[in-house]
């Protein structure tokens, strides 16, 4: 009753960014990512009998408090589907991933424990199961599934059965490079769960930010099919800052940038004007992912590295979906 699986985390071209049901997570709007190979988690899970209570570890150090109990409410998910409810499990879990900065730890990091602990208890599910399941550790994991370029359909029963990722593209289909531009690897203070929450309650650009969703996802659907780069690092740029415009109209406000995080936005968009394409987005942390192409490769890692304090810069191609490294 033991297996283990690898998921990498994926970054948001068109953001998620709140629920409509907190319990079964069901977004107020459908989004879609890019799945990167450069940062992924391994878990482990395995069910034993004997133990009272299940058991997590992280990067080895013992988890306990809220990340252990998303865990825990997590396994117990998988119980309940597969009628095993006395059967505890001993999580094992490593991310080559910062975790909690802002890199989607908690994309790869539930998809990791979804696929290794509903094989370890004996499920099969299809890829469209394993997504609703995952969606419901965190959001964008269930988005993690899939390689390449995915898309999370908000669906709209109330059940959560039409809440699930699609790939719309697979990672052969286009190299899109993207360049994770590490300043921060401090957990964040705001949790992206925390944050979307107090955003959604209180702030008045909250309903601006939903109307303009179904068009920048039409779009960016059409620069994919049509591999048109610019158009989708537009859309995906503009729809970072949209996102990242409504914490500041919250109550209290709050902005997960630092400077230096300014500091790399106003070089990329200087980049821009020296005619090298390149865009930026960035998720619920400090830290800023640039896209580029690969015949940019060297300019753009040579000009992030030299940005002052930017302590690291990874660089990142389409990623696949998830795989299952042992079942046993
Ligand atoms: P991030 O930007 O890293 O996704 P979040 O605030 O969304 O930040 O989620 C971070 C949380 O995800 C962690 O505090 C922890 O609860 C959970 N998490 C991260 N990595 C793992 C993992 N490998 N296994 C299980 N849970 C994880
Ligand atoms: C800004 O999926 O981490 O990265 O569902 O509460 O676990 P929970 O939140 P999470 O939120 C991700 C927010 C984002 C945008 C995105 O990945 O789409
Ligand atoms: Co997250």
């Amino acid at each position: 009753m033991k297996a283990t699986a690898k998921a990498h985390t994926n970054i948001a071209l068109i953001k998620y960014w709140g629920k409509r049901d907190e319990d079964l997570i069901l977004p107020t709007n459908s989004s879609l990512s890019l799945t990167l190979d450069g940062f992924y988690t391994t878990t482990t899970v395995d069910f034993q009998e004997g133990l009272t209570r299940d058991v997590f570890h992280l990067n080895k150090e013992e988890v306990f408090g809220e990340a252990y109990n998303r865990v825990s409410h997590f396994l117990e998910l998988i119980r309940n589907i597969s009628g095993k409810q006395d059967l505890y499990a001993k999580v094992t879990s490593h991310n080559e991933v910062p975790t909690a900065a802002g890199f989607a730890s908690s994309a790869s990091g539930f998809a990791a424990l979804a696929a290794a602990g509903s094989r370890a208890i004996g499920l099969d599910l299809s890829d469209e199961e394993l997504s609703k399941l995952t969606r419901q550790g965190s959001g964008s994991a269930c988005r993690s599934i899939y390689g390449g370029f995915v898309e999370w359909k908000m669906g709209e029963n109330p059940d959560g059965s039409d809440s699930y990722a699609v790939q719309i593209a697979p990672s052969a289909h286009w190299d899109v490079r993207i360049a994770a531009v590490n300043l921060s690897s401090n957990m964040k203070k705001i949790s992206s769960r925390a944050g979307m929450k107090r955003t959604v309650e209180t702030s008045p650009f909250y309903d601006g930010w939903l109307e303009s969703l179904p068009k920048d996802l039409a779009q960016i659907k059409e620069g994919i099919r049509d591999k048109d780069f610019e158009k989708i690092g537009e859309i995906a740029e503009a729809n970072c800052l949209k996102m990242h415009a409504t914490t500041l109209g919250a109550n209290p406000p709050f902005t997960y940038w630092h400077d230096t995080t300014m500091s790399v936005m106003y070089v990329v968009q200087e980049l821009r004007a020296k005619g090298i394409p390149a865009y930026f987005t960035i998720d619920a942390g400090p830290n800023v992912k640039v896209l580029y192409l690969p015949e940019d490769e060297a300019v753009i890692e040579k000009t992030l590295r030299e940005i002052p304090n930017v302590t690291n810069v990874t660089l990142s191609k389409p990623g696949p979906g998830i795989s299952y490294l042992g079942v046993e």
